[in-house]
C-alpha cells in the first residue's frame, strides 16, 4: 500500500526561531513513530504559506505564529487559510496565556490548538500534531469492518450465502464468488453483529462515522443512507412536508423530488426552469422567478433547487437562500452532483456553506464511494430528530449494504485527506481536455456562456468545470454513431447524451492516461472529416400547464389508460384537458413532461409522440402499453368529482 505524506508548515517571521523550531520538530519526526509520513516546513509570511496552502494538496497542518509579522496579522491568515481549505488543522503559536486572549473569538472556531512559543517542545508538539492527524484520518466503521472479518466468527445468520460459503464450491455459482472477492462477501453482514451498529439507530461505529462526515462537509448533522439520493430526497420531504403543504420546486428536479410531492401529499408550486434551446438543456431558475414565488408563497414550507445540476450548473445560493429564510421557509437542496465541491475553494460555497436547512448529496456520483451511497446534511436550527429518523426508517431498507456503509466512512476520509489535491488535479485535467476538444476543431467544450440560457445571465450562475459538455455537431457524426465509435472502437462509455451533446465526468478517479485515451479518439475521428451537420431541434418541451388536484390524490385514483395516438396515429385528441393520474418524464434528461395532477394538452402529447419517433432513443417513463399501444393513466371523470380540485 502507498504511504501517505502529510506536509505540517510552520509560518513565523523570526528566521533564527523558526530555523530552531523546525530542527526540533524535524527530528522529532524523525525519532518517533511516524505512520503518516510528516514531514515540516517553514515560512516568515502569510503570502508565502498562502501560496504554499493553494499548491501543495499534502499539507495537513499550519502552526502560525500568534505575534504575525510585517504585513500579515495572525488572524487574518488563519480566516484565510480556513476559508481556502477548512479541512486543514491550525495550531496558534502563543507567548503566554495573555496572547491567547488576543486570538479574536471569530477565528477561535477555526483554531485546533495553541502551542506556547517559550515552553517549545517539539515532541510534545509532535504528537499533539500526528494525534490530529490520526483522529481525521480515522474510518470508524470500515475498521469495525474489517476487524469484524478477520475475527471469522462463524455465521449463523443473514445474507444466505453465509460469508460466501454457499457459493465458494458451487460448480454453477463458484464464478460469482471469484468474481466480486472474498472480502466482499465476508463483509457482507446483517444487523444482527452488534459491534457493527445499526444504520437505523446508529450509537456506535456508525453514529461516529456520521459524525465525523458532518465535520467534514460542514453540517450540524449527516445521515448516511445507502438507497442513493432518490431515497435521501423522500425522506426530506416526508420529514417536512404534511399532506397539503406548500412546496416550491424547480420543475427540473430529479424524479425522485417529484415521487417525494406523491408521498408527502404536499401541494408543490412548480417553478419553471430556464432552457437552453439551442443545446435542449435545462438550466437554473431565474432568480427572479425564485424571488417573486417566495414573494407570493410566503405560507410555503420548503424550497427545493438542484445546485448543481446534471450539467454543472450551480445557483448563487446565499441570496436565495436568505430570501427563503426571510419567510420562514426551510431550503433543501439537491447536491447529488456536487458532493466533492466542499474540498476545493473553486466549487464552493457548498449548500450548507450558503446556509441551507438540508443537503442531500450521492457521495457516489463524484467520491470513491460505491454506487447508492449518499448521505444527508442538516443545519435546520428547528431540525426534528425523531420525525426524521421515523421517516428515514420507513425508507431504509433493514438489511442496507454494510460495503455502502463502509464506503461512505472512506468515500469521507479521503476527501479530508486529499481531496483538495485529487481536485486540483482533477480541475486541471478538466481544463486540459476542454482545450484539446476544442483543439480539434470538430468538437467543442461549451463553457457557461455557451450553457447558460438568456433568462439567467447575470444570475450569478457558475459552472462545475469537472462537467464537460461537448457539441459534436460540427463532427457530422450523430450523438448514436459518436457514442457507438467511441465505445466499439476506443472503449469508452460517456456519462450521457442529448441531440447534439455528449457529457464526460470527470471525477476524482480520473487519469492522466484516460484524458490522453480520450483525446486521441477525438483527434482520430475529427480528422475523419465528415461533413458538419446542422444542429438537430429537439423537441422542445412544453410549458407546464395547470395542477388541477393534488399530485397524491391523482396518483392513488382508480385511473383509466387513453392511447396516445388515435386511429390515424395523430396526438389522440380524448387526452386534451384530462388529468394525468402518472409522472411522464423522458429519460435523459429525466424532467417530468407530466406529474400526476397536471392538465394534459394536445402539445405535450405531440412532445411526447415526437420523442417517440425520434431516432435519438429516449426512455419515456410511466407512458403505459397496452399490447403496442402507447397510453397514459387519466383520472377517470368519477376520479376527478370524487376529488378535491385545486
Ligand atoms: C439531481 C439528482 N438528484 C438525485 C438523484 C438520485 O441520486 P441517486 O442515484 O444517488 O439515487 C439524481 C440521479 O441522477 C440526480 O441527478
Amino acid at each position: 500500500m502507498p504511504r501517505p505524506h502529510s506536509h505540517v508548515l510552520l509560518v513565523l517571521a523570526d528566521a533564527t526561531l523558526r530555523r530552531g523550531l523546525l530542527k526540533g520538530l524535524t527530528a522529532a519526526a524523525k525519532s518517533l513513530d511516524n505512520p503518516y509520513g510528516i514531514a515540516f516546513s517553514g515560512v516568515g509570511s502569510a503570502a508565502e504559506a498562502l501560496e504554499i496552502a493553494r499548491g501543495d494538496g499534502d499539507l495537513q497542518s499550519v502552526l502560525i505564529d500568534g505575534l504575525g509579522g510585517e504585513g500579515w496579522r495572525a488572524d487574518e491568515l488563519v480566516s484565510a487559510l480556513h476559508a481556502l481549505r477548512p479541512e486543514l488543522d491550525l495550531y496558534v503559536l502563543v507567548d503566554s496565556a495573555r496572547d491567547e486572549e488576543t486570538v479574536g473569538e471569530l477565528i477561535r472556531e477555526a483554531i485546533d490548538g495553541f502551542f506556547i512559543r517559550d515552553e517549545a517542545d517539539p515532541r510534545g508538539w509532535f504528537r499533539i500534531i500526528q494525534a490530529e492527524i490520526q483522529e481525521k484520518s480515522r474510518t470508524p466503521f470500515f475498521d469495525a469492518l474489517r476487524e469484524y472479518v478477520l475475527m471469522a466468527k462463524d455465521a449463523w445468520h443473514t445474507p444466505g450465502h453465509s460469508s460466501g460459503d454457499s457459493l465458494r464450491a458451487s460448480p454453477w455459482a463458484a464464478g460469482f464468488h471469484e468474481f466480486v472477492g472474498e472480502n466482499l462477501l465476508r463483509a457482507d453482514l446483517s444487523v444482527s453483529v452488534d459491534m457493527l451498529d445499526s444504520l437505523l439507530d446508529p450509537k456506535g461505529v456508525i453514529a461516529q462515522a456520521q459524525d465525523m462526515a458532518a465535520r467534514a462537509f460542514g453540517a450540524q448533522r449527516t445521515f448516511f443512507a445507502t438507497n442513493g439520493t432518490s431515497t435521501a430526497n423522500k425522506v426530506i420531504f416526508q420529514t417536512l412536508l404534511a399532506p397539503g403543504d406548500k412546496l416550491l420546486l424547480d420543475r427540473n428536479c430529479h424524479k425522485s423530488v417529484h415521487h417525494g410531492v406523491v408521498l408527502s401529499g404536499a401541494r408543490p408550486v412548480y417553478l419553471n426552469s430556464s432552457v437552453n434551446r439551442t443545446y435542449g438543456l435545462f438550466g437554473p431558475v431565474p432568480k427572479k422567478t425564485l424571488f417573486e414565488a417566495i414573494e407570493a408563497h410566503p405560507d410555503a414550507k420548503a424550497l427545493i433547487l438542484t445546485s448543481c445540476t446534471y450539467d454543472g450548473l450551480r445557483y448563487d445560493l446565499p441570496p436565495i437562500i436568505a430570501a427563503a429564510h426571510a419567510k420562514g421557509i426551510k431550503v433543501i437542496i439537491d447536491e447529488a452532483w456536487y458532493a466533492h465541491a466542499r474540498f476545493h475553494p473553486a466549487l464552493r460555497p457548498t449548500a450548507m456553506e450558503a446556509g441551507a436547512d438540508y443537503a442531500t448529496q450521492s457521495t457516489h456520483k463524484v467520491l470513491s464511494a460505491l454506487s447508492q451511497a449518499s448521505m444527508i446534511h442538516v443545519n435546520d436550527p428547528d431540525f426534528d430528530a425523531h420525525l426524521f429518523r421515523e421517516n428515514f426508517n420507513m425508507h431504509a431498507s433493514t438489511s442496507p449494504q454494510y460495503g455502502i456503509i463502509a464506503s461512505l466512512d472512506v468515500g469521507r476520509q479521503q476527501a479530508m485527506m486529499e481531496g483538495y489535491k485529487l481536485l486540483q488535479r482533477t480541475l486541471e485535467l478538466a481544463e486540459e481536455l476542454r482545450e484539446a476538444i476544442d483543439a480539434t476543431n470538430a468538437f467543442q467544450a461549451l463553457t457557461l456562456t455557451d450553457l447558460l440560457p438568456a433568462e439567467v445571465h447575470g444570475d450569478g450562475i457558475r459552472l462545475d468545470p469537472t462537467k464537460i459538455t461537448v457539441d459534436i455537431s460540427k463532427s457530422g457524426f450523430t450523438v448514436a454513431e459518436f457514442q457507438q465509435v467511441l465505445f466499439e472502437r476506443f472503449n469508452i462509455q460517456v456519462e450521457k447524451s442529448t441531440f447534439n451533446t455528449v457529457t464526460l465526468l470527470l471525477t476524482i478517479g480520473t487519469t492522466r492516461s484516460k484524458v490522453s485515451r480520450l483525446h486521441d479518439a477525438l483527434l482520430r475521428l475529427a480528422r475523419e472529416a465528415r461533413a458538419p451537420r446542422k444542429l438537430v431541434r429537439a423537441p422542445e418541451i412544453a410549458g407546464f400547464t395547470e395542477l388541477h388536484y393534488l399530485p397524491r390524490d391523482a396518483f392513488y385514483c382508480e385511473g383509466e389508460l387513453l392511447p396516445l395516438i388515435d386511429d390515424d396515429e395523430h396526438a389522440n385528441p380524448a387526452l386534451d384537458g384530462r388529468i394525468c393520474a402518472d409522472q411522464i418524464t423522458p429519460y435523459p434528461p429525466g424532467i417530468p413532461a407530466l406529474v400526476p395532477g397536471q392538465v394534459i394538452t394536445r402539445e405535450i402529447v405531440q412532445f411526447l409522440l415526437s420523442l417517440m419517433r425520434s431516432h435519438k432513443r429516449t426512455d419515456l417513463h410511466g407512458v403505459v402499453h397496452d399490447g403496442y399501444t402507447p397510453c397514459l393513466r387519466v383520472m377517470t371523470r368519477a376520479d376527478e368529482a370524487a376529488n378535491r380540485r385545486l
